[in-house]
């Protein structure tokens, strides 16, 4: 018999580890438990070095765990404890088969499903939290209503929106949250059900409901318009560094018209993380699979216009140290998709490395908290590459700086030092845009930042 008042979370990653945090401190009454497969991962979650790094994270979790929130690898006891599963498993882009590049691998959620399906002797409301394709709820339900013990299970809608780096802040105080069901009588109830854990600290106007398939689509949607915009502001510093004009400026004066708005318009070396080009690439699946093509074309292209930013990034840094690389040493200022985060899933910097020991160089990667999974990324990598936790010694002996993860640490260095300690011409590439660039310049330094004018010693 399970617990009304037990919640389970399978996955205990980037979404389920915060999420389950949140969730547990808000509603005492409740029990939260969170699975994994992967035992290292439950181990450090009981530890005091949490798997992920999240500001705020650890201090939340001192306060719930073993209290009423619990880490542990018994998948199946807590499956049968639990009325309420939340799914938090990975969803990665298929690299197989029919949709191979685009559609997501939903292996892991459908044995997510089918182990529920097994180990459940009464009913339970199920939440999909991983970002998965439009009408995956139905296709679950499908798989777990097909039971013959007379057992009910409610598969519900409720998209993560929470931005690494900042994701304790956007738990705590979200837009909104999206809470999809069937509108069936016991769909509803379940949907009642989610709503309540949210509103113990969301005001319910911030609480949208719907039926699945919007929920589903929603996010989506939503991970592809923030992506446009920097694959729109990106191509602009294309078009600025070739006239003269400053995308700092541009931005903020395009930003300024209240229609538009000033957030997410930095442009940059190009966006990664874990989402938004799956997303896009999920719905220019589903929109060829219902043939419609413009629409798919037009979505691509924002995730093509994040390759050609990159690829331009780094071809610039060719050009500006007179066409060869060969054998100089560069170091990487950041690793990390983005700033607070030791994340490095698609991350430009992956990128700009490969290309840049293509061209024979030698680099060295620096960033405060994303260097071990950079070292799991590149480890096919051994030759020409080193890793320095510190920046000084990154950058020593090195023909170029190429900033890539706008950390707060790399503006506050002493690059009077490192401009000593570096060969000479010694070039900065501001990948983010984040440098006091005329200051370095006076130190003697060659800056190239992104959309806006160099300032170059020759
Ligand atoms: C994103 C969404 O913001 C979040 O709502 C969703 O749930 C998951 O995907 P995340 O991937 O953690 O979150 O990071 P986000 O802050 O959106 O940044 C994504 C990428 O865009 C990063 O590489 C970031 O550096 C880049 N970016 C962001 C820019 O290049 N310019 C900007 O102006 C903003
Ligand atoms: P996200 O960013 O969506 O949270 P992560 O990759 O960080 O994605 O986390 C997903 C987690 O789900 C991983 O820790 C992985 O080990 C776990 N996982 C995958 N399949 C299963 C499964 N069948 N049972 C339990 N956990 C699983």
């Amino acid at each position: 018999m399970n617990n009304e008042k037990t919640i389970l979370c399978i996955g205990a990653g980037y979404v389920g580890g915060p999420t389950m945090a949140m969730l547990a401190l808000k509603n005492p009454d409740y029990k939260v438990i969170v699975v994994d497969i992967n035992s290292e991962r439950i181990k450090a979650w009981n530890s005091e070095n949490l798997p992920i790094y999240e500001p705020g994270l650890l201090e939340i979790v001192h306060r719930v765990r073993d209290k009423n929130l619990f880490f542990s690898t018994d998948i199946d006891n807590s499956i049968i404890e639990a009325h309420i599963i939340f799914v938090s498993v990975n969803t990665p882009t298929k690299t197989f088969g029919h949709g191979a590049g685009y559609a997501s691998d939903l292996q892991y959620w459908e044995k997510t499903a089918r182990q529920i399906l097994k180990l459940s002797d009464s009913s339970k409301i199920i939440v999909e939290k991983s970002t998965l394709p439009v009408k995956t709820a139905q296709a679950m339900e499908r798989i777990l209503n097909s039971n013959e013990k007379g057992i009910i299970f409610d598969v519900l809608s409720n998209p993560e929106f929470l931005a690494e780096g900042t994701a304790i802040k956007d738990l705590e105080n979200p837009d909104r949250v999206l809470v999809g069901s069937s509108e069936t009588e016991s769909g509803l109830r379940a949907r009642d059900k989610i709503v309540q854990l949210y509103s113990s600290w969301i005001d319910n106007e911030r609480i949208l409901t719907s039926n699945v398939w919007s929920t589903e689509l929603s996010k989506l949607t939503a991970n592809a318009f923030l992506a446009q915009r920097i694959s729109s502001i990106n191509s602009i510093s294309a078009l600025c560094e070739e006239t003269g004009a400053n995308i700092h400026e541009v931005a903020h004066a395009v930003g300024t018209d209240s229609r538009i708005g000033q957030k997410f318009l930095d442009a940059s070396v190009g966006f990664g993380g874990s989402c938004f080009k799956k997303d896009i690439f999920n719905l220019v699946y589903l929109c060829r699979h219902y043939g419609l093509d413009e629409v798919a074309d037009y979505w691509e292209s924002v995730v093509k216009m994040n390759e050609y930013q990159v690829e331009r990034f780094v071809l610039k840094m060719l050009k500006s140290m007179f066409n060869t690389v060969t054998g100089k040493k560069i170091a990487l200022f950041g690793f990390a998709f983005k700033a607070n985060t030791g994340d490095t899933r698609e991350s430009p910097a992956i990128y700009v490395t490969k290309k840049l020991l293509n061209e024979m160089a030698n680099v060295a990667i620096s960033d405060p908290k994303a260097l071990e999974n950079a070292k799991i990324e590149l480890k096919d990598f051994k030759e020409n590459v080193e890793y320095c936790s510190d920046p000084y010694v990154a950058a020593k002996n090195a023909h170029a700086i190429a900033v890539l993860t706008e950390w707060e640490c790399y503006k506050t260095l002493d690059y009077k030092k490192i401009f000593a300690s570096m060969e000479k011409p010694a070039f900065i590439f501001d990948g983010r845009n984040t440098l006091p660039h005329k200051e370095l310049f006076e130190m003697g330094f060659n800056v190239i930042p992104l959309g806006m004018p160099e300032l170059s010693h020759f």
